[in-house]
């Protein structure tokens, strides 16, 4: 397993929610040199709320058909979007971001949160990176069940 993947478990045992999503979101950020905003959004009230984060001031409610992060949420499915100037709905929280990279963390086949991930680059998010993500967001999950978030 990848170092980044070890170390997040490592975070995981905490079993305070915000406390463990805080070091989580510092972890991605400290390990992944480039990025401009690691991240929560969390699942709540029928829309996503910003969740810890490392980064620039960001965008606190986003709706379900909103955005990567919406999209996110809809189609279960990670989000890499190599220019993000190209996806239609994009929501700029920092003008900066270039590429994004949003994965679900799903409960019992639901979402309950996303990590978000931004880079002022295009095309800095590959492959590995996202598989990594994933590997990252099942942990999370299981995480949620043991610790009753
Ligand atoms: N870009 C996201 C919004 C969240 S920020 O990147 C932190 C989106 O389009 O949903």
């Amino acid at each position: 397993m990848e170092l980044i993947n070890l170390q997040i478990r490592a975070l995981l045992e905490e079993p305070d929610m915000i406390a463990a999503l805080a070091n989580v979101s510092a972890c991605i950020f400290e390990q992944w040199n480039g990025l401009n905003w690691a991240g929560f959004y969390l699942v709540k009230n029928g829309e996503l709320v910003l969740g810890p984060f490392q980064g620039r001031t960001a965008c606190t409610h986003i709706p379900f058909d909103r955005g990567v992060c919406g999209l996110t949420f809809t189609s279960k499915l990670p989000q890499r979007i190599q220019d993000v100037l190209s996806f239609p709905g994009h929501i700029a929280c920092d003008s900066a971001s270039r590429s994004e990279l949003c994965v679900p963390v799903l409960v019992r086949g639901e979402c309950v949160m996303e990590i978000d991930l931004d880079a002022p680059v295009e095309g800095y998010f590959t492959e590995e990176m996202e598989k990594e993500m994933l590997q990252a967001a099942e942990d999370i999950a299981s995480a949620y069940l043991q610790h009753h978030w």
